[in-house]
């Protein structure tokens, strides 16, 4: 058994990589590796690169996972009958490359954290009526992209969700921190999962899992953690002055508490914009409710109809 510590990237294969960055620069990504083939754009916060893409029909290929210790990839390569091997994509680190039943790569990774973090501004202070933060000083800023942080988490559609839900918590030592379910509590159609990190909070959600049917697997979406508040306004007035697909939000989420905005990339895969969401840990209480029309959100415009598409 081993916990991955939290998510490093995810892999997509795109049919044009060069609109496909110009859409991650608008969306808030910094260029790092291009080749004829690939391309990796990096977050603000450094480490993995945030997302590789392939050049190819539009599909989701992967998801990477970082791993604490070089002895937790040889401990899982040894069980799992595969091999730990150096990461010549990346460039330094090593890489134990498995499979989940839904057949998607799962890479688990480590000692590749070589992207430096860039600076940006602090995030701003807000008052409310119960507590004053802010004094003698002013809040100002400019539309401009989004800055991604990092990435929080992904959202896979999976054909085999009991397969899947076995997987996630035996191999990666995931934990369920809620779950949802239609008709019989034995149905889950929705799992959300954090990193099995005992005492040590982590977000609500590094991969969950939905269960509604799917006939291809895939990624209903990957999500990335911005700035703050403003920084995910700024960027939806931006996108939306840029004449991208918007999804659905603004919003709040209710599992993970997250403010919320989805985008739509120009191979039609589903992007979210997040901030202020949950912190959970081992000890959470785990939650087990019914699906209803206001699950998704606690506020937010209507859903939009290609949401659930
Ligand atoms: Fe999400």
């Amino acid at each position: 058994m081993i916990a991955v510590r939290d998510i490093a990237y995810v892999r997509y294969q795109i049919p044009d990589l060069d609109a496909q960055a110009e859409f991650l620069r608008d969306f808030g990504l910094r260029d790092h590796l291009r080749t004829a083939t690939t391309l990796q754009m990096e977050a603000w916060n450094g480490g993995y690169p945030a997302y590789i893409a392939h050049v190819g029909p539009a599909k989701a290929l992967g998801v990477g996972y970082q791993v604490d210790s070089l002895e937790q990839l040889q401990h899982i390569a040894t069980r799992y009958n595969s091999e730990v091997r150096v990461n010549d994509e990346l460039g330094s680190g090593w890489i134990v490359q498995l499979q989940d039943p839904d057949g998607l790569r799962v890479d688990l990774v480590h000692g590749a954290t070589v992207i430096e973090a860039a600076p940006v501004r602090a995030p701003l202070q807000l008052n409310n009526a119960e507590e004053r933060r802010r004094f003698g000083t002013t809040n100002r800023i400019k539309v401009q992209p989004s800055h991604v942080m990092r990435l929080g988490h992904v959202v896979l559609k999976t054909v085999n969700f009991a397969a899947m839900f076995a997987f996630y918590q035996d191999v990666l030592g995931l934990r369920v921190s809620d779950s949802y379910y239609a008709g019989s509590e034995d149905n889950t159609v929705a799992a959300f999962m954090h990193c099995g990190l005992e005492s040590e909070y982590t977000d609500h959600h590094t991969v969950a899992l939905l269960n509604l049917g799917a006939t291809e697997p895939g990624f209903d979406h990957c999500a990335f953690e911005v700035l703050d508040w403003d920084d995910l306004s700024c960027g939806n007035q931006f996108l939306t002055q840029n004449n991208r697909r918007h999804s659905w939000g603004i919003g709040r989420h209710v599992q993970g508490s997250q403010i919320f905005d989805y985008w739509l990339d120009p191979a039609g895969n589903k992007v979210e914009h997040w901030t202020d969401g949950d912190l959970v840990n081992d000890r959470y209480a785990v939650g087990h409710e019914p699906l209803t029309p206001d699950a998704l959100a606690q506020w937010a415009p209507p859903l939009s109809p290609d949401f659930l598409a």
